[in-house]
């Protein structure tokens, strides 16, 4: 089914003032689509999985599902939950405790006045494709938590939903149940074709899981794009610092054109670049930018070296493969992504961007 929505806004009257937990959200979900909704907490993503599952009304704007309006503001067309066709699972899945596995998953049948002798094979099939057909007899406190959260997923998909949302729905498990989870659900989604929309606040879990990516900051949408769209080309800040582990490094800087090269003044010090690394700049006014690199584009160098920037080793972090390997350049702070050994605290060192990876970003909006 396909989802649109326009100028969406919801706006909660507390007793502390008015909260615009959604403001002007334009979006499209393709028929089929897996598409995730990641940002911080408050942000509004459980918001808009209510205005879509028909839990809220929205304050301004409309809500279609293949083209018909479901929920408009104001008064205008509204479709009930029952009649949306659309399943959800919460992060708390809340089965019925007192029923078997398979009374859960069978429930929305039974209360929908599914034929009885059609009960069995569904309730089966959707086990089978989630694999707890053994665990059918068992009630929700003899299951593990990742075989509970399956049960909450077979319930929600019995019904063969138009429109499936999850709302963080692996955030009780481990996290080796959660990657594994992960894994099933995107088979899952992919057998079914079945519309999804999630909700996670965890980067890895939504580049790993959507097809697209919707990244939420105080009720508006910062940038919509696939994984690869989003940790290439962030198109603002929030979206650059946001996705991508270790975080990327953020730095007040100055730049202008001399001819065909770039100057760029940052932590007191100068680089210069041509080539490709000057086209990022087009659409920016010359003066104050941040500049940004990801921990993983930038390289220790024990020697000066031209393009490098000078500075302090400060604490090395041990990650396994590399070290996370902390400078201070200046007053401004920087981290570097290191395979090579670790340089001493103290040491002077040389961190050697590669040009060509920079992100360049107005100065407003971190
Ligand atoms: N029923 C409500 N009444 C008043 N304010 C609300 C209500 N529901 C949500 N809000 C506010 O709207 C904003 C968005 O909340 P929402 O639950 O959508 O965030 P979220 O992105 O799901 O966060 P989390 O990751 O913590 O679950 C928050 O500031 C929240 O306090
Ligand atoms: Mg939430």
């Amino acid at each position: 089914m396909k989802i649109e929505l326009s100028q969406v806004g919801k706006r909660f009257s507390t007793r502390h003032g008015k909260i615009d937990a959604l403001r002007e959200i334009d979006m499209t979900i393709e028929d089929g689509e897996f598409f995730v909704l990641l940002g911080p907490s408050g942000c509004g993503k459980s918001t808009l999985l209510n205005l879509l599952a028909g839990l809220e009304r929205p304050s301004s704007g409309e809500i279609c599902f293949d083209g018909e309006v479901v929920a408009a503001a104001g008064g205008g067309a509204w479709v009930a939950p029952p009649q949306r066709d659309v399943a959800m699972v919460f992060q708390s899945y809340a089965l019925y405790p007192h029923l078997s596995a398979f009374e859960n998953i069978a429930f929305p049948l039974r209360v929908g006045g599914t034929f009885k002798k059609e009960i069995d094979p569904a309730v089966r099939e959707i086990a089978r494709t989630l694999q707890i057909e053994e665990h059918l007899q068992a009630r929700p406190a003899e299951l593990s938590g990742g075989q509970r959260q399956r049960v909450a997923i077979a319930r929600a998909l019995v019904r063969k939903p138009r429109l499936f949302l999850l709302d963080e729905p692996l955030s009780n498990l481990d996290a080796q149940l959660r990657a594994e989870t992960r894994v099933e659900l995107k088979r899952l989604q992919r057998e079914l074709e079945v519309t999804t929309i999630y909700v996670t606040h965890d980067q890895v879990e939504a580049m790993t899981l959507g097809h697209r990516i919707a990244v939420l900051q105080q009720g508006r949408i910062e940038q919509i794009g696939d994984a690869q769209d989003l940790y290439r080309r962030p198109t603002n800040p929030f979206v650059g610092g946001f996705i991508g582990a270790p975080r990327m490094n953020l730095l007040e800087a100055h730049w202008k054109r001399e001819g065909k090269a770039i100057h760029l003044q940052l932590a007191g010090q100068e680089l210069v670049l041509a080539g490709e690394a000057v086209s990022s700049f087009a659409e920016l006014e010359e003066g104050p930018c941040l500049a940004g690199w990801r921990p993983e584009h930038l390289h220790l160098k024990r020697e000066e070296e031209r393009s490098a920037l000078t500075g302090r080793a400060g604490l090395s972090e041990p990650l396994g493969r590399e070290y996370l390997v902390h400078v201070t350049l200046n007053g401004a702070e920087l981290t570097v992504l290191w395979a090579g050994s670790p340089p001493g605290e103290g040491e002077m060192v040389w961190v050697w961007p590669e040009l060509e990876r920079l992100h360049v970003f107005a100065p407003t909006g971190l």
